[in-house]
């Protein structure tokens, strides 16, 4: 026993000796830099929890060069939460922004909150890029910090902003007791529009805390399935078993999913290929597709309008666009193939060429059972 803590009391100071040597070796500098150094370093300073570097150019130097060789992993964010490495932060910035929907961006921007950069993440929230615009608001939404209400507040009631960016801050918002406390206000005074009403009321439905949700369901008129049957929130809505065959015929008939969707060979190609949307959306975001299409509307399936020097609007995906033509589909599936000459201007909006009401033809059982069927389309696993 005292022969063990003897030991173990030994080996402790023969470490402390270690890292002492280690982490002193001012005169050695020219000799010993290499990347298992560097990380030695690191590890040694966390061991003695020695997290303030700020004073010591060598050891910051060392962490800088150790984060270079693990950019963009868990660690790599790790490492400068602990030492606090703010030269990192345009690095951080573009992390959240090109991973936006990823473990790794959503942490980044959490990140980015500790660090009290919320005039930086704004900035770029209300940039001219809109699709990083997009994606650093998506970020910051998904994520936990408790910092994310005041940062994406603004947006909620901007009129200016996107129907898309407002959709993701409410959702984000709505995922903070303060936030749902603000949409409700809102809501009292009539300041939410019709168009982000959906959004808002899943928010809240799924508050955890039953007066928010009594309150929502008092301002908020459900939309209604076939037989004038309310259709119940998104949170009891992924509860509800489905039956994927039946969801199969749904999709083929009655929801008319076939004419604009692709599932393997069948069906037309006028919004995205569903063949393997079951590794893509969760239920959740599945059900929201369907209800509330215009919510997030897929990359590369934004609806258009072109304005022709006739005075005519056709409206749809764009197919193809050069120079001298451009290639609109309508919601039939149509192509217009209209000349540059003609068109007066083209207009990309907010709104999805998916019929926002498909709902009102199916019971709400059809409607679970369609999302049956496509939680079950996934990617072939490649292990038999
Ligand atoms: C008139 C054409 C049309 C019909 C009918 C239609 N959709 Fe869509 N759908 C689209 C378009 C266009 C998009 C891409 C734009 C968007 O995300 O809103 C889309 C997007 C989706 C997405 C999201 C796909 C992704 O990759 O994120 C899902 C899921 C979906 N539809 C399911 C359905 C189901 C289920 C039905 C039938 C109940 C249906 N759609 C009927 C045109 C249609």
């Amino acid at each position: 026993m005292t022969l063990h803590c003897k030991t173990k009391v030994y080996s402790v100071l023969v470490f402390v000796a270690g890292c002492v040597a280690l982490l002193s070796t001012t005169h050695t500098a020219v000799s010993q830099e290499s990347p298992s150094r560097d990380k030695l370093i690191v590890e040694t300073l966390l061991r003695l929890q020695r997290y303030d570097v700020s004073a010591n150019e060598k050891w910051k130097a060392a962490i800088g060069r150790h984060l270079l060789t693990i950019k963009g992993t868990p660690r790599y964010l790790e490492l400068i939460k602990v030492f606090e490495i703010r030269d990192t932060i345009p690095d951080l910035l573009e992390l959240a922004i090109s991973s936006s929907m990823e473990t790794i961006g959503v942490n980044a921007a959490s990140l980015l909150l500790d660090f009290k950069q919320s005039a930086l993440l704004q900035k770029e929230m209300y940039g001219e890029d809109k699709t990083r615009a997009l994606a650093i608001t998506q970020s910051i939404s998904l994520g936990g910090h408790p910092g994310r209400f005041v940062v994406l507040k603004p947006l909620v009631t901007d009129a200016r902003a996107s129907r898309q960016i407002r959709n993701v801050a409410i959702k984000g918002v709505g995922t903070t007791k303060q936030g749902q406390q603000y949409l409700l206000d809102l809501l009292s005074s009539g300041r939410i529009p019709e168009e982000l009403m959906f959004v808002t009321g899943t928010a809240l439905f799924a508050s955890s805390d039953p007066v928010i949700v009594k309150s929502a369901k008092e301002l908020i008129t459900p939309p209604t399935t076939v037989n004038a049957t309310p259709l119940p929130p998104v949170n009891e809505l992924i509860r509800l078993l489905g039956d994927p065959v039946s969801g199969k015929v749904v999709f083929d008939k009655k929801g008319t999913c076939i004419k604009c969707h692709k599932i393997g060979e069948a069906g037309k190609e006028i919004g995205p290929s569903l063949t393997e949307i079951g590794s893509k959306l969760s239920k959740e975001a599945m059900f929201v597709s369907i209800l509330d299409p215009s919510a997030g509307v897929s990359h590369n399936y934004e609806t258009y309008g072109i304005v022709l020097g006739s005075g005519n609007v056709l409206s749809g995906i764009l197919v193809s666009r050069s120079d001298e033509e451009v290639v609109i589909r309508n919601a039939e599936g149509i192509d217009r193939v209209v000349a540059v000459a003609e068109i007066d201007e083209i207009i990309k909006t907010d709104v999805s060429l998916m019929p926002a009401d498909l709902h009102k033809v199916m019971t709400v059982q059809e409607l679970v059972n369609v999302v049956a069927y496509l939680t079950q389309l996934k990617k072939p696993t490649t292990e038999n």
